[in-house]
């Protein structure tokens, strides 16, 4: 009987790439995936560091799993991503029914880590992905393709640096290859994925650097592929190809993850990131000037060492400035070893609480109204899977919205029009178009 694998899987959707290229390369060890912990013979938690609720999720976790291993021994349990990346040593130390800690740069030698255990923890000079099966699982009609890993920007909070490394580029033709792979499966979207996916700057078939805009114009030709999306990206590696391809290229979806982190210029200069919030605030004009649909969506963190009630307002400013379609909002939250931990003023945690419902006010308004202003539309809908009552189908508009409606499940795949007809909580809905 095949073995079993169990993946979980915390933070970003790289961690959700990287689950999958993991099922691959202990596919090809003669592993099968299973849902439940309890029937698996390798454990594997794929980590998030970048928030310590983040990280602390994966001890208790672990000690949930504990007993599985208490009652067989022969259970294998394994920590990747990036807790395991910054604490592997640690993790081994504090929790004895873990086998082995695995670093996001080493997937690759997986296979020798679940036979003899340790930490490894190294940052190969070779695409880690040249040496890991794909997946052999049946795909939906969305994907995710990592095109860029790593970071060089070094943020003042950010543990991405440290726990992914320097930025790398994969090279352009292994790229189309995989996306080629991905549409001879059934996959319809792409979703270009990086810490820093603008910045992509890999060598091309010609044996020159391609941009992300370069990289996508090729990625348009592949038949089958109706829809690309890349995520995330830094306001200062918005290039002119870029902004000049969002209003080219159909096949690129209208809507932009664009973190901008704070409104306020003396908080950005203290974050290391680079730009003023005016400088921010024209980039936007030129990408909505060329693409005048797109849906701007983005980070914040509130409450970073030194924040005044001045900073905050014009935070609150900048959010109201652009009218986010979405947005997420995090409370700073202090990480060992980066340049933020320890220095500055830490804005207590009440204070950072009430900043993060006053800003998520704004932003959850303009998401709501965003979502609203859809309802008498028709959309084209690239339909994904059946939904929760009987006869329908869901899938997501160009802006990312989830939309409900009764079709055939073969549409599945497909993109199809539908009118929009209400505005729920979460989602839309509305009917087929004849
Ligand atoms: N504290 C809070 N939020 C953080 N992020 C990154 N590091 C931290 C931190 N130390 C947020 C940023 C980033 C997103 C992925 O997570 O907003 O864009
Ligand atoms: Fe979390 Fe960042 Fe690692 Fe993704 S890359 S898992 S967001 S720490």
């Amino acid at each position: 009987m095949a073995k079993k694998l169990f993946v979980k899987t915390y933070g970003c959707q790289m961690n959700v790439y990287d689950s999958e290229r993991m099922h691959g390369v202990m596919a090809a060890e003669g592993y099968e995936a299973t849902d439940r912990a309890e029937d698996a013979d390798l454990i594997l938690l794929n980590t998030c560091h970048i928030r310590e609720k983040a990280a602390e999720k994966v001890y208790s976790e672990l000690g949930r799993l504990k007993p599985l291993k208490d009652a067989r021994p022969d259970l294998k349990i394994g920590v990747a991503g990036c807790v395991a990346q910054a604490e592997g040593q640690e993790i081994l130390r504090r929790q004895p029914a873990v086998d082995f800690a695995v670093g996001p740069q080493a997937y690759h030698r997986l296979p020798a880590l679940v036979a003899n255990g340790g930490v490894d923890t190294e940052f190969p000079v070779e695409d880690k992905f040249l040496h890991m099966p794909a997946a052999p699982r049946r795909r939906a009609p969305a994907a995710f393709l990592t095109v860029q890993e790593g970071c060089d920007k070094f943020c003042a909070f950010c543990v991405v640096p440290y726990t992914r490394g320097a930025e790398v580029s994969r090279p352009a033709a292994r790229l189309l290859a995989e996306a080629k792979a991905l549409a001879d499966q059934g996959v319809r979207e792409i979703t270009l994925l990086g810490q820093n996916v603008n910045a992509y700057h890999g060598e091309g078939p010609d044996g020159r650097d391609w941009t992300l805009a370069r990289l996508l114009r090729a990625l348009c030709e592949i038949e089958g592929i109706a829809r690309l999306r890349y995520t995330t990206s830094h306001p200062n590696d918005m290039g002119e190809d870029l902004i000049a391809a969002h209003g080219e290229l159909d096949k690129l979806m209208p809507y932009l993850h664009l973190p901008v982190q704070s409104g306020s210029d003396r908080v950005l200069k203290a974050m290391n990131r680079r730009h003023r919030a005016d400088e921010y605030l024209a980039l936007i004009e030129r990408i909505r000037a060329a693409r005048p649909d797109i849906a701007l969506s983005g980070d914040f963190i509130v409450g970073f060492p030194g924040e005044t009630e001045a900073d905050f307002v014009q935070t609150l400013a900048l959010a109201e400035a652009v009218g986010y379609g979405s947005a997420f909002t995090f409370k700073y939250s202090s990480r060992p070893g980066t340049p933020a931990a320890g220095a500055g003023a830490q804005v207590p945690e009440d204070v950072k609480d009430e900043r993060l419902a006053r800003l998520n006010a704004v932003i959850w308004r303009d998401q709501k109204a965003f979502q609203r202003s859809m309802v008498g539309r028709r959309l084209p809908v690239l339909v994904e899977k059946p939904g929760r009552m009987e006869g329908q189908m869901v899938g997501k508009s160009p802006w990312l919205h989830a939309v409900h409606f009764l079709a055939d499940p073969a549409t599945a795949g497909q993109v199809v029009e539908v009118d929009v007809i209400e505005s729920g909580p979460n989602s839309l809905s509305g009917r087929l178009a004849a």
